[in-house]
């Protein structure tokens, strides 16, 4: 087919059917409508695109291979593992990685994923009737690290405790494809439970909030996410998400004949300071246990550009603090207090 390189859509009306011609009509007319593609969400992530106007596009032009270089949450290559379409997809998000890698992957065994939530959620449940207040302490000395300061003032002690209780649990989840859509969905409980208006994308609005226990938010984070994700999973030989931006130059090597670009809203969406107290805590979690699903990506990629030096120290009070409260992870002081 002859393609005129400097129009939007290379097609030749002269050269296409009428039924193409009816299609590519409804394609290239300048208001797109999708009002069925309300998708389950997989993570509160801003500015996704509709999978079905991906597919439109890809199918348009019929790629062998296909670069998302600020891929979010996955859905072109979603679409592009659908087709059967060689596709890499860069984000310097981590949170955004591990959603689009937990949705390309799917879930090896739903009964399994069940399983897991329901020991999770019954231990921390157990643990909140405890009332235990002693663990605060060693929170606040392993958590006091510098890199940490930014997002610890946005916790209630409680609450941060109550977060870290559920991320270490989850580190213990052996299949790695659920642990990583189990974190997925606890990065999503954690702005609900933050001193944070979790609806606003520029600054993070400081809200008098009592206690929110984390852990049924993560449940229905959890199921919701379960149903996100793909039934099928992409062959990672084929489709893959990688941690890196085009802008370094050193992120993509290959041809790609088709790139679908969607990039950050600059200086409308914040996608780094939104999700940084999920990857604060993602971070905190891999620096002292290395899941195996957190092990590829750098969490501190844009706030702590220098490695971290001190994980042996996190290391040994985050295993201090687990064989302390053991049975009693969630920690709740008995008066409210704000850090
Ligand atoms: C509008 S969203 C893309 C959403 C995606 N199309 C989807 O449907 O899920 C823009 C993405 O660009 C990412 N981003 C911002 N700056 C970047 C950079 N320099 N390199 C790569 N990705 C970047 C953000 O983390 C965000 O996920």
């Amino acid at each position: 087919m002859e393609t005129d390189q400097t129009s939007l859509f290379p097609i030749s009306a002269a050269s296409l059917s009428d039924s193409k011609k009816r299609q590519v009509g409804k394609y290239v007319s300048s208001i797109w409508s999708f009002p069925d593609s309300e998708e389950t969400p997989l993570y509160r992530w801003y500015g996704t695109l509709p999978k079905p106007l991906v597919r439109r596009v890809i199918e348009l032009y019929s790629p062998e291979t296909v670069l998302d270089p600020f891929v979010g949450l996955g859905t072109t290559l979603d679409v592009a593992a659908d087709l059967g379409i060689q596709a890499l997809g860069l984000d310097t998000n981590p949170l955004g990685c591990l959603a689009s890698e937990a949705r390309l992957s799917g879930i090896s065994s739903k009964e399994r994923l069940s399983k897991e939530l329901t020991r999770i959620s019954s231990k921390l449940r157990g643990s909140l009737t405890q009332q235990a207040s002693s663990g605060s302490r060693e929170l606040d000395e392993f958590y006091a690290e510098e890199k940490y300061r930014y997002s610890r003032k946005w916790f209630r002690k409680d609450s941060l405790s109550a977060l870290l209780s559920l991320f270490s649990e989850i580190a213990d989840v052996e299949v790695e494809g659920i642990q990583r859509l189990l974190f997925v969905a606890a990065a999503q409980t954690v702005r609900d439970v933050a001193l944070v208006d979790p609806r606003c994308t520029h600054h993070l609005v400081t809200k008098l909030k009592p206690y929110i226990d984390p852990v049924p938010l993560f449940v229905q984070a959890a199921n919701s996410a379960t149903r996100a994700v793909r039934d099928l999973p992409a062959d990672p030989g084929r489709v893959r998400v990688d941690q890196g931006s085009l802008l370094d130059g050193t992120s993509v090597s290959g041809r790609y004949d088709f790139i679908l670009i969607h990039p950050p809203y600059l200086g409308m969406i914040h996608y780094h300071l939104i999700h940084r107290l999920a990857t604060d805590l993602l971070d905190f979690t891999q620096g002292s246990t290395m899941p195996s699903s957190l092990q590829q990506y750098a969490f501190d990629y844009e706030i702590h550009p220098r490695p971290c030096t001190n994980r042996g120290k996190n290391l040994r009070a985050w295993r201090q603090m687990r064989r302390h409260n053991r049975g009693s992870a969630i920690q709740r002081p008995s008066s409210p207090s704000r850090n």
